[in-house]
């Protein structure tokens, strides 16, 4: 029993904000982020949108692209580190998707690296599980969590949905060839976003008897990034992982049609794609117009790619995510 990619889609909000805006705001320019960063635009939740709403219009086209009825799918995996529930967002999804046989819907947290690992889980469900439609949904709103006075960081952040839907086949139809799977605890200290206050929650007694509970609800602290470190582990693991997946998959590099990175920075992408000797023609990049949109971005960027005919039917792509936990993976894909 194999798997393959059937359909994808994606949406973004409606607010646009540019380089130049943000300019207004922070001691930036332009000049200066699209120079590091290759990021000129990035779209934005306003206060009341809803990023589960997001979620559920990309999926929505993804099932509308593989013209597979919401009834028909068996599993929603939301890749967020951003629900607007803490106990997860994507039941809300599958019942906004209004799925009628009540689909096992729940998210997995781990930050850009979520997309790759959605993917994967799916994978495994339908190959293991008997699982035959399987809705995978990469959807952010870093914006939420972003310092807003720190130019080192807001610059890069935009918020977006991206799906697709992974579907059981033959065997000999598998899209799915390998992965690899990685994360360092150790690396959390160059980009997190810790809960705060939680040590004050209790008054605690000598003898470690309760004293009393302190009425409050915590929260997290905004993205704190240490961005050179984080740079620097992207380059240095991500050629590693594609290769690896290349070499488990039996494929030379010569085999991959596309490469699509997480959608972080431009250098990144850009380094590694030298790193692995694939040339910028090959190279698929929208983070121009988005930003880095965390969970999203693959999705996103293979959706825009699969629209306007750039990514055809059959073709072969290595696609890898990086971020926060430390995470990072990639997979060997058919489109
Ligand atoms: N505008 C103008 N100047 C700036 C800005 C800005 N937005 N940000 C920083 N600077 C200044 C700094 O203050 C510094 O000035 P100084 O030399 O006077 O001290 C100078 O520019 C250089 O700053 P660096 O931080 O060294 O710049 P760098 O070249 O490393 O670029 C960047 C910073 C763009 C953040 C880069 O390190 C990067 O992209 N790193 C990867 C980050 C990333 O991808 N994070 C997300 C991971 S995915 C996830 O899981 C969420």
């Amino acid at each position: 029993r194999g798997c393959k990619l059937v359909g994808c889609g994606s949406a973004v909000p409606s607010l646009q904000i540019s380089n130049d805006d943000l300019s207004k705001i922070v001691d930036t320019s332009d000049e200066w982020i699209s120079v590091r960063t290759g990021i000129r635009n990035r779209r934005i939740l306003s206060g009341k949108d809803s990023l589960t709403d997001l979620a559920a219009e990309a999926a929505k086209k993804a099932l509308q692209m593989a013209e597979v009825d919401p009834d028909d799918v068996d599993l929603v995996l939301l890749c967020t580190s951003t629900p607007e529930d803490l106990f997860g967002s994507a039941p809300q999804i599958q019942k906004a998707l209004g799925c009628k046989n009540n689909p096992l819907a729940y998210d997995i947290t781990a930050a850009c690296s979520g997309f790759i690992l959605g993917l994967v889980s799916a994978a495994c469900y339908v190959r293991g599980g008997g699982f035959n439609n399987v809705l995978v949904i990469g959807a952010d709103a870093l914006s939420r969590y972003v310092d807003w006075t720190d130019r080192g960081s807001c610059i890069l952040f935009g918020d977006a949905a991206g799906a697709v839907l992974v579907q059981a086949c033959d065997s000999e139809e598998d899209g799915l060839f390998a992965f690899d799977l990685h994360s360092d605890g150790e690396g959390q200290r160059h980009l997190k976003a810790t809960m705060t206050d939680n040590e004050k929650d209790h008054e605690v007694g000598t003898n470690g008897s309760l004293l009393g509970v302190l009425p409050k609800g915590s929260s997290y602290s905004c993205i704190q990034m240490n961005g050179k470190e984080v740079f620097r582990f992207a380059v240095r693991v991500v050629p590693q992982s594609i290769e690896l997946a290349l070499e488990k998959a039996g494929l030379p590099g010569s085999s991959i049609d596309w490469l699509l990175l997480h959608q972080a920075n431009q250098r990144i992408i850009d380094a590694v794609a030298t790193r692995l000797e694939v040339p910028s023609e090959r190279v698929i990049s929208n983070l121009a117009n988005y930003g880095n949109t965390s969970a999203a971005s693959i999705p996103l960027a293979l959706d825009e790619a699969v629209r306007n005919g750039k990514v055809k039917a059959g073709h072969m792509i290595a696609t890898a995510g990086f971020g926060a936990g430390l995470t990072w993976g990639s997979a060997i894909i058919r489109w």
